[in-house]
């Protein structure tokens, strides 16, 4: 006896479970990443949760259905249930004024439209069963071509449609706000629209409302007509989606989020959790490329070839001549950039005199102040050069009262620099009045004579003494034969 009491409630609770699992009266989707929908032809999830209902493929139909059949009619006296569909939607386009066909929001005995056409059919209907009352098909169209074949309004409408594409009754996309101002919605602008639909079963009632992705469901419908729909609809029906395109497609149509209610209201979506539209944008893009990234690169080449130039200019400017057997003589060596900053770019007003040999500029040295004489001497060929520099780097460590002395030299091609230290004008006539008496101090070997001399001669003459001049060259002269 037992068992078969817990046999028959066993029974109980499976069949209870059975025909409570049987039919779904109610779902939600914030996107559809891990919904089960029937998809056909050009429908597909995205890999972020958007359901694309078309591609560029054109004369091509795409349908997205809940999978199961849902119970829409009362199954005592046969009239249709209320019901209630809202969901999120953008049909994405490079072009404002060219679209697609658009996207129908459908409730349909059946998921299989092998037979129907694309284009202005919707992928719902063909030309011989469109408006044929045996379809059992209720929809409401977002259409963004105008079909004279089929009645349309304009290229930018909603409409009821019942059995077929010529419309029960249609309006030109919009809403009205909390002012109570109409407000036109552009169906193919990329923005994310809210649309519900709304089925009263006891008023006989079809209603439908537009809103932007942001606003609170406006009072006031866009379109509302009386209709019994207990003749239309099946007591089952599929309800979904069907997209087709025509000879020319341009937009992409998304699904964002879908929730769908019988008898009561469709949950209201969490917007925030909606998947995100593909960044399109030959538009965007297009303006950041045409406008920004020429000017981007033309002032990035431009600021780099500057560089460029600057960069070669300034080593050009400061080059210097340095050779491998000039290291032993670094102490002596100046460096170019440090005598162009004390002569202040080797300005004329700094120049002290001018000679056969070249110019002498006053200077400060940068760092130490050290006031300085230097003479560009120019030079052509290499040879003698490094028995010239031995000579002037020997004589830097000579000190003597009648030699103005020499602190050391920096090279460049074809010019050498000589720099003294700096002597007033004042002082060097008295350096050149007490003429030198112990000539045989400026002996050693005749070739650092020559180069005293020489260098000696050059700067007196740039000081422009002949008369003093004269007097040393020949005591000079003297010590060269001793
Ligand atoms: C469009 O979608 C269909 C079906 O998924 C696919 O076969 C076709 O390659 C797609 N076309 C383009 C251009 O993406
Ligand atoms: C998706 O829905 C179909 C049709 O109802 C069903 O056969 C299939 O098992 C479902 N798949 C998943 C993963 O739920
Ligand atoms: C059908 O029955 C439901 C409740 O069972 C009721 O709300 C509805 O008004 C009825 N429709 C008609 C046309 O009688
Ligand atoms: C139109 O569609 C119906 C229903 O699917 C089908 O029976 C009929 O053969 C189709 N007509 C044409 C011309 O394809
Ligand atoms: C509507 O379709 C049915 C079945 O496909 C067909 O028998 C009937 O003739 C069609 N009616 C019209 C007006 O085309
Ligand atoms: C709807 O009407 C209520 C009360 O009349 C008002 O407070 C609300 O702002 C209106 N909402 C919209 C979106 O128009
Ligand atoms: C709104 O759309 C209608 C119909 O397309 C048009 O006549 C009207 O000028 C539009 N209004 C605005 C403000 O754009």
């Amino acid at each position: 006896m037992v068992p078969l009491k817990v046999a028959a409630l066993i029974f109980y609770i499976l069949s209870s479970f059975l025909t409570t699992s049987k039919s779904v009266d109610e779902f939600s989707y914030n996107g559809f990443r891990s919904a089960n929908l029937s998809l056909d032809g050009m429908a597909k999830i995205t890999p972020n949760g958007l359901l694309k209902l078309n591609n560029a493929t054109i004369l091509e139909k795409g349908h997205a259905f809940f999978p199961d059949p849902i119970e829409v009619k009362n199954s005592i006296n046969a009239s249709a249930s209320s019901f209630s569909a809202y969901f999120v939607f953008a049909m994405v386009s490079g072009y404002q004024e060219l679209g697609g066909q658009g996207i129908i929001f459908v409730l349909s005995p059946s998921k299989n439209f092998e037979r129907a056409n694309p284009a202005l059919y919707f992928g719902l209907f063909n030309q011989t069963n469109s408006g044929n009352s045996s379809n059992h098909i209720f929809g409401v169209e977002l259409d963004t071509l105008k079909n004279i074949e089929v009645e349309d309004i304009d290229d930018n409408h909603v409409g009821i449609d019942i059995n077929g594409l010529k419309s029960i009754s249609s309006k030109s996309s919009g809403y009205w706000d909390n002012t109570d101002l109409f407000r036109n919605l552009t169906l193919n602008s990329g923005h994310p629209t809210q649309l519900w639909v709304e089925y009263d079963g006891i008023e006989k009632q079809i209603s439908v409302t537009l809103a932007p992705l942001h606003n609170s469901k406006p009072n006031r419908t866009l379109l509302q007509i009386s209709y019994d729909l207990s003749s239309v609809l099946k007591p089952t029906m599929f309800v979904g989606f069907s997209s087709a395109t025509g000879p020319i497609q341009i937009a992409t149509h998304y699904v964002l989020g879908w929730s769908f209610k019988i008898n009561g209201m469709a949950q209201p979506l969490d917007l925030s959790r909606l998947p995100k539209l593909p960044r399109t944008g030959p538009k965007k893009i297009s303006k950041v490329l045409t406008v920004y990234m020429p000017v981007i690169v033309v002032v990035s080449v431009t600021l780099a070839i500057w560089g460029v130039v600057c960069y070669v200019n300034r080593r050009r400017k400061f080059a210097e001549v340095l050779e491998e057997w000039e290291r032993d003589y670094s102490p002596q060596r100046f460096k170019f950039k440090d005598l162009y900053k004390a002569t202040k770019g080797f300005k004329d007003k700094e120049i002290l005199g001018r000679g056969g040999f070249g110019k002498v500029y006053k200077g400060v040295m940068p760092r130490s102040k050290v006031e300085i004489a230097v003479k560009r001497v120019s030079h052509e060929s290499r040879q003698g050069m490094r028995e010239f520099v031995a000579e002037i780097a020997s004589m830097g460590r000579l000190r003597h009262r009648n030699l103005v002395p020499l602190l050391g030299y920096c090279r460049r091609k074809s010019e050498l620099l000589l720099v003294y230290e700096y002597m007033s004008n004042g002082s060097l006539d008295k350096f050149l009045d007490n003429q030198p008496k112990e000539m045989k101090e400026c002996g050693g070997s005749s070739l650092s004579a020559f180069a005293v001399n020489l260098e000696f001669r050059n700067f007196a003459s740039d000081f422009q003494c002949p008369i003093y001049w004269s007097n040393l060259w020949l005591h000079i002269q003297i010590c060269l034969v001793l």
